[in-house]
């Protein structure tokens, strides 16, 4: 299967996880989701990665996202993993890990890709709105942990987005300035966000503050 991309709904799919049979759509509802893959249970760059996910609950929580966990490791190999992960981690697991043994989710996402050693799913992430579109996706390859910081930035970056005219610059992080959207004149943004509120630095680069 190509790759969901931006935009495009993302593929629904019933599965086994560690908390139960889900379909994916029912169990998202209208929160936002984040669908990540790992190579193998019982690994070590993947137990770092669960226990980070896991630590950050409470982030998740407050933005209103569901994270959920696939490999292609069968359900035996998650529920014993999950134990090492809760121990390493220090923190308890309580989002599903999908037991991907068919392979049905790491194909509907272009999970497995051959040139990255075997025939288990690189680290794959998809975040998705609460409309079910892919908003973001990334690969990074099985030697490389990701950044879950990142994830939970982007997530903001996205609501914010989705608030009004505004895109977010580099490296930008919540209660920074953002920038108005090339869409919105300088002129109509002074209007809209006050003649003192908008920073003009190049026509088409413009700051200012970020809805509260
Ligand atoms: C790891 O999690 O450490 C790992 C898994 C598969 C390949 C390489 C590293």
């Amino acid at each position: 299967m190509a790759t969901p991309r931006l935009g495009e709904t993302a593929p629904d799919f019933t599965a086994e996880t560690t908390e139960g049979s889900i379909s994916f759509h029912d169990w998202k509802a209208d929160s936002w989701a984040v669908l990540f893959s790992h190579p193998a249970d019982f690994t070590p760059v993947c137990t770092t990665e669960l226990g980070r996910v896991a630590a950050l609950d409470d982030e998740w929580t407050k933005r209103n996202v569901k994270v959920l966990a696939v490999s292609v490791d069968p359900i035996d190999a998650h529920n014993e993993w999950k134990g090492d992960i809760e121990e390493v981690s220090g923190s308890s697991v309580d989002y599903p890990l999908i037991a991907d043994d068919s392979r049905q989710v790491s194909e509907l996402y272009d999970m497995i890709h051959p040139g990255e050693g075997d025939t288990s799913s690189v680290r794959s992430v998809f975040v998705i709105d609460p409309a079910n579109k892919v908003r973001l996706s990334l690969t990074y390859p099985k030697s490389v942990g990701r950044n879950f910081d990142e994830i939970l930035r982007a997530v903001d970056a996205l609501q914010l987005t989705d608030r009004g005219p505004f895109s977010t610059p580099a490296d930008w992080r919540e209660g920074q300035r953002v920038i108005v959207a090339p869409t919105v004149s300088t002129a109509d943004a002074k209007e809209r966000f006050g003649e003192d509120a908008v920073e003009e630095i190049k026509p088409y680069l413009r700051y200012t503050t970020a809805p509260a």
